[in-house]
Parts: structure tokens; sequence; C-alpha cells
């Protein structure tokens, strides 16, 4: 059992407290928050201007892509999907020595301690089955055309089991159906079925792109020459309208939706599915941003994430969350502060299911820690730690220290 002091306890509980010169007691589980608690417990005196919060949950990454710097094509999303096709291969057998371990790190000095990975090729287990921070691992299923649909059904299941050797508490095996347009409805279902057997919590891009609205709704846009000449395809294998049915029982979180229409945000709302909001990579493929407005008010429970190495210059969430709070104009910077802390902390821990995120009674105690160059209003708090953090001092996962 353990005993934290800090200038700052920021709880992101039911009330968003945040407790001055406070204490939180625990073991692996947060056991009491408060003042002057127990004096008969080993106590860490984090120091002055020091703020003590949940570690932040990053729901969103391609780290088999972390060998991406220049390589990749921005500004434009087919030209970067074609890219991404064209290099591919190449990205994914320079992502070797450090480069998995370089990742991991730039995350955790950002305060990450849990991330939610897609996984297309198994290339990432070794590198993540023991990693220190918590890894949700989404086996990624793509496929839409039905002559390869069988032989990318049985990888993905080859790839499943493996990962779910490695099944611990720190590391969750899980499925991820990468978009509408990729993967055959078929194969969806089934696909589903196992994340249903499984109770898995399952990830999807959903309406990342214009040119992915126009190819579901009328087979036009961007993706029809792209869908001719890679796959000799004439028509999306599915409606955006159902594709979204078949998630109606399974706890989905939805990758974008930035060109996702009021219908679909209703229906995405009415299976209480979550959206994973990923500013800097919608910002470098140009396919816009996400209206978090309109989505809190549907009640759809969204993180920010900051995707892959493969559309984003950096894996750091704070970073992330200030171009958030400098791209959302229309949004009161400090409101918009606090509500962009609690997607990375509360509202992403409950989108994976990992009972952490706030500290509170119960939770599982995994806590970041740093200081504030000088002491803060209590009201400009959020607001000065994304305007002024980009790397943390100390980090509990578990209730155990982690070396950064
Ligand atoms: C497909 O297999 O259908 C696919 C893969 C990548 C991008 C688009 C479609
Ligand atoms: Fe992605």
């Amino acid at each position: 059992m353990i005993k934290l002091k800090a200038n700052y306890i920021i709880t992101m509980n039911e009330k968003n407290e945040i407790i001055e010169n406070g204490e939180v007691i625990f073991d692996k589980k947060i056991i009491k928050i408060g003042k002057n608690l127990e004096k008969n417990i080993k106590t860490i005196d984090l120091g002055e201007n020091s703020v003590l919060m949940p570690g932040l949950i990053n729901t969103h990454t391609h780290l088999e892509f972390s060998a991406n710097q220049t390589t990749l094509i921005y500004g434009d999303f087919i030209t970067w999907l074609n890219s991404v096709i064209a290099k591919r291969e190449n990205l994914l057998a320079d992502c070797k020595n450090n480069c998995y371990q370089n990742a991991i790190t730039q995350m955790k000095k950002s305060g990450i301690v849990a991330f939610g990975e897609i996984s297309s090729t198994g290339l990432d287990l070794d590198h993540l089955k023991n990693s220190d921070l918590k890894v949700i691992y989404f086996n990624e299923i793509i496929g839409s055309n039905p002559a390869a649909v069988d032989a990318l059904y049985q990888d993905f299941l080859n790839r499943l089991k493996e990962s779910e050797e490695y099944k611990s508490e720190k590391f969750i095996p899980s499925i991820s159906i990468h978009s509408p347009y990729s993967v055959h409805p078929i194969v969806i279902k089934k696909v589903l079925d196992i994340a249903k057997q499984k109770n898995m919590v399952v990830s999807a891009h959903f309406m990342e792109s214009k040119a992915e609205r126009e190819w579901l709704d009328n087979n036009k846009g961007d993706f029809k020459i792209f869908f001719k000449q890679n796959l000799n395809q004439e028509t999306a294998v599915t409606s955006a309208v159902e594709f979204l049915k078949q998630f109606e029982d399974v706890k989905t979180h939805f990758i974008h939706a930035v060109w996702a229409n009021e219908e679909e945000l209703q229906y995405i709302s009415s299976i209480n599915a979550s959206i994973a909001h990923c500013p800097v990579s919608n910002r470098l493929l140009n396919t816009g941003l996400l209206n978090i407005e309109r989505v809190k008010n549907l009640q759809i429970p969204y993180s920010v994430a900051t995707d892959g190495l493969s559309s984003n210059y950096s894996l750091n969430l704070f970073k992330e969350i200030r171009s958030a709070l400098l791209m959302h104009t229309g949004l009161h910077p400090k409101y918009l502060a606090k509500d962009l802390i609690k997607s990375v902390t509360k509202n992403a821990g409950e989108i994976l299911n990992l009972n952490n995120g706030s500290i509170e009674v119960g939770k599982f105690a995994d806590l970041i820690s740093f200081k504030l160059p000088q002491c803060s209003n209590i009201e400009d708090l959020y607001l000065q730690i994304i305007l002024h953090i980009n790397e943390i001092e100390k980090m509990w996962i578990n209730g155990e220290k982690i070396e950064i």
C-alpha cells in the first residue's frame, strides 16, 4: 500500500472534483482519496505544483506502421491509402530493432498507461504481449473480395488464436473490423459472432473520408477508380446503415466518424457505441474535423486518439489533445480542455472496459504525475495542463511503479 500527496488531484469522478493538497492511498486498486489521510503508510510527496491524475488511454494506434516518418503521402485520403498500399511491406519490414519499443516509450513518456492497438499482421504481437503498458490487442480482419475472403478469414483466426495464448490482466486480445468498404458482410457476421461469444470490445473504422461516404452511398467518388483498379469491384459491399446494424449487440468503438450523418450518429448513440476522434490524422489526410459537440449532445462517448505514425508525426497524447484544443475553434477553451482530458481518461477507460481512467475507490491504480511550471487556478488547470505538459514524471499501473 502506498500514499501519494499532490498539490492537485484530478479525479475525473462523477463530479469532476479536483482536490487541492490531497492524498490518494492505493495498492493494485484505489483505496482512499481525500486530505490528511492515515499517517502510518509509506508516503510519496510529489512536490511543488504537482498534479496527480488518471493515466491517459490511447484507444487507437497502429504500431506496425511506426517506421513511417516521411514515406507516406499526406493531403488527400485516397492518395495516402495508395501510398500505404505501395509502401506497406517496406514499412512493416522496417519496424525492427527498437522501432516498437521506441513507439511504446514515446507513449509512456506522454502518460499513456493503456492503448488500443490495431494489429493487421500479428507482427506486433511479440513486442506487445509482455508490455508494461496495458494493451487491448485488436486483431484486424480485412477483405471485401469474396475470392480472397476465406484465406483472409483463416489468417485472422490464426492471429486471434495466437494472441489469445498471451491473454493476461494487461494484454487483452480483441477484434477489429477494418471498415465498411473493405470487409465483406458475411465475414463481418462471422467475426462479430466470435466477439459476442467472447464478450470482446470491437473496433471498426467508420466514415473517415468523403470518398468513403460517396462510395457507400452512390458507388461513386474517389474510391470508384481505386476499387476498379485494385479489386476489380464496381460496387460497395454494403451501405453504411447496413454495416452499422451488424453491431447492434456488440460493444463497439467506431474510429473517425467524421463523415457520419445524423441518422448514423443517432444509431451509434442508440446502440451505446463510442467514437475515436483522431484530429491530427484527419487533418493530415485532409478528411475534415469531427463535430464533437454533436457527438456529445447525442451522448456518444468519445476519446481522442493518436491513430498510428502512418498518419501522425507523434504518439504523444498530450500533443494530440493540444491539437484538438486548437482546432475546435468554436468551443470555449476552458470547457473544451476539461472535455478533452475526460476523453483520454474516464471516457477511454469505459470505452475499452478497463476499470480505470478516474481516481475513484475500486478503480485500478493507473496513475500519472507531473509538475506544472507554476501554480494554477483550479478553473484553468485542465487548460494549463494541455498547454504545458508534454511529458510526465511518474507512472503507476495496477499500483506498480513503471520506469519511464
Ligand atoms: C479490401 O480488401 O477490400 C480493401 C483493402 C484495403 C483498402 C480497401 C479495400
Ligand atoms: Fe486507424
